[in-house]
């Protein structure tokens, strides 16, 4: 059962954004290590191939260690959040990205460099579940979008910045041990900085810590803004009690909640499905498939899409709460699908130097992708779930996410080789198109709403009627009604 608030101290002047913004700043660091971790591979794998003397199956395994470990990690992390609270399980993944760091780069040989690689997933995996609800539960909601979509541009920098490492230490002959090591220092940094905040509000009331609730509350969106919130978590709480994972994953699938679930999973899904995988990990083949002959203007062109990406997220971070979320999936997903055909077009009949017009298309497509479901996907996965479901269907959306991504990472190349060029970029512009007709008919606007609003949006059968946090408690608890 849930408590009772206690006492609650008397309404102070609002607080500014400085310490949501703080918090979700070292939170993102999480974000920071999946992104560092996925990208450094593709640099590092030129090297590592020939030290260990791979074949072409050991070189696959040794790249998609990292996604099988994922899966498990992000289908276990909602549990772990839920039981030892979002912030530990945080530090605990911090620990994991730093031994991590360090024993793959000390790797003897590929079956220990691949466990290692597996661990390492496991820690991405988990971040990806666990840093973006971490952000969601502690922001006010006018600006959570933004905040949470922090995440996303951390991910994006760590793509970048592991681009431009794995091109330092290869132009400096030192090989890919120092590529991994170096991811160390934000995994240090996000255990230290963790340490020192608090978990969040929805967490602790969870746990019955109404106090420590209201106070982290007060910390963030002031103390007046708190009463009002806590009274949403509060009833909220009461809906759903604490319950085994396997009744939690069977309340989601009740009517109502089940369209959570579905808005969930089809994101996750079809982030990976309409094709950011095979531009990330595979950019410099495709470049070089296009007619930029040498390795190094093929990896130029990817640092350039690095760039792009990020600078396009934090275009999406201005927009989020201003547009909202449904006309960046929608305006992203047109784009892809457009950019997609172009470069399905230009592979079929382009003319041969056709190299810059396809860089031309796949910088497009990067920037819908990155004001789009880039962040979009991990903002809703962390909102759209009632808070004590929160943990377990966020690692399942995050779960199909990475299943997708193995999925199309795997069978990208053989894709190609099947189905010719032209038509693999259709077929990826054809589930860029399915994206939007989901969007459109499926995926609700949350701009603007507490976690608690979008919870009872699906209970009223997807309808914005009364929201929970809009009523005034039956009786008086010290906490104001809205
Ligand atoms: C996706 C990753 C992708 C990255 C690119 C993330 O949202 O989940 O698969 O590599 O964005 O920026």
């Amino acid at each position: 059962m849930t408590q009772q608030p206690h006492h609650l101290e008397p309404a102070a002047a609002p607080v500014g954004k400085g310490p949501a913004i703080l918090i979700a700043a070292i939170a993102a660091l999480g974000g920071l290590l999946f992104g560092y971790d996925t990208g450094v591979i593709s640099g590092a794998e030129l090297f590592f191939t020939k030290d260990f003397h791979l074949s072409a199956g050991g070189e696959e395994l040794a790249v998609s260690g990292v996604l099988i470990g994922a899966i498990v990690g992000a289908a276990v992390a909602g549990q772990i959040a839920d039981a030892l609270g979002r912030r530990l399980t945080l530090i605990i993944q911090a620990i994991i990205f730093g031994a991590g760091a360090i024993l793959t780069s000390l790797a003897p040989n590929v079956i220990i460099f691949v466990i290692f690689r597996i661990l390492i997933g496991f820690g991405i995996g988990a971040a990806a579940v666990v840093a973006p609800m971490f952000i969601a539960e502690m922001a006010p909601p006018a600006i959570r979008g933004a905040l949470v979509s922090f995440d996303q541009l951390a991910i994006t920098i760590g793509i970048l910045v592991a681009y431009l490492v794995d091109l330092a230490f290869a132009a400096a002959g030192m090989g890919w041990r120092p590529m991994f090591a170096v991811a160390v220092v934000p995994a240090v940094i996000l255990a230290v900085g963790m340490f020192f905040l608090s978990d969040t509000p929805r967490w602790l009331a969870g746990q019955g810590r109404w106090e420590e609730a209201q106070r982290t509350l007060a910390r963030v969106i002031g103390a007046a803004e708190a009463e009002e919130e806590l009274h949403g978590i509060r009833i909220s709480l009461e809906n759903e009690e604490a319950l085994p994972w396997i009744v939690r994953v069977r309340q989601l699938l009740r009517p109502g909640l089940r369209w959570a679930l579905i808005v969930g999973v089809g994101l996750a899904v079809l982030q990976q499905f309409a094709g950011i995988s095979t531009v990330i990990y595979y950019a410099p083949t495709i470049f070089e498939i296009a007619g930029f002959k040498t390795a190094s203007t093929a990896i130029l062109a990817t640092s350039v899409v690095g760039v792009v990406n990020v600078v396009s997220t934090v275009i999406a971070i201005f927009l989020v709460d201003r547009l909202g979320r449904r006309p960046l999936l929608l305006i992203g997903a047109a784009g892809m699908m457009v950019m997609l055909t172009a470069i399905g077009f230009v592979f079929a009949i382009g003319p041969n130097k056709a190299a810059f017009l396809i860089l031309a298309c796949v910088i497009l497509y990067i920037v819908s992708f990155a004001i789009s479901m880039g962040p979009v996907f991990w903002l809703m996965s962390s909102e759209i779930f009632p808070n004590r479901l929160r943990g377990t269907g966020a690692s399942i959306s995050t779960g199909a996410n990475w299943a997708a991504n193995l999925l199309v990472s795997i069978t990208f190349l053989s894709l190609l080789h099947a189905a010719g060029n032209a038509l693999t970029f259709w077929i990826y512009a054809f589930l860029a198109l399915v994206t939007l007709v989901f969007v459109w008919f499926i995926v609700p606007e949350t701009k603007g709403k507490t976690l608690e609003q979008i919870e009872a949006y699906w209970r009223n059968g997807r309808h914005w009627g009364a929201a929970p946090s809009a009523e005034k408690p039956a009786e008086p608890t010290g906490v104001a009604g809205r």
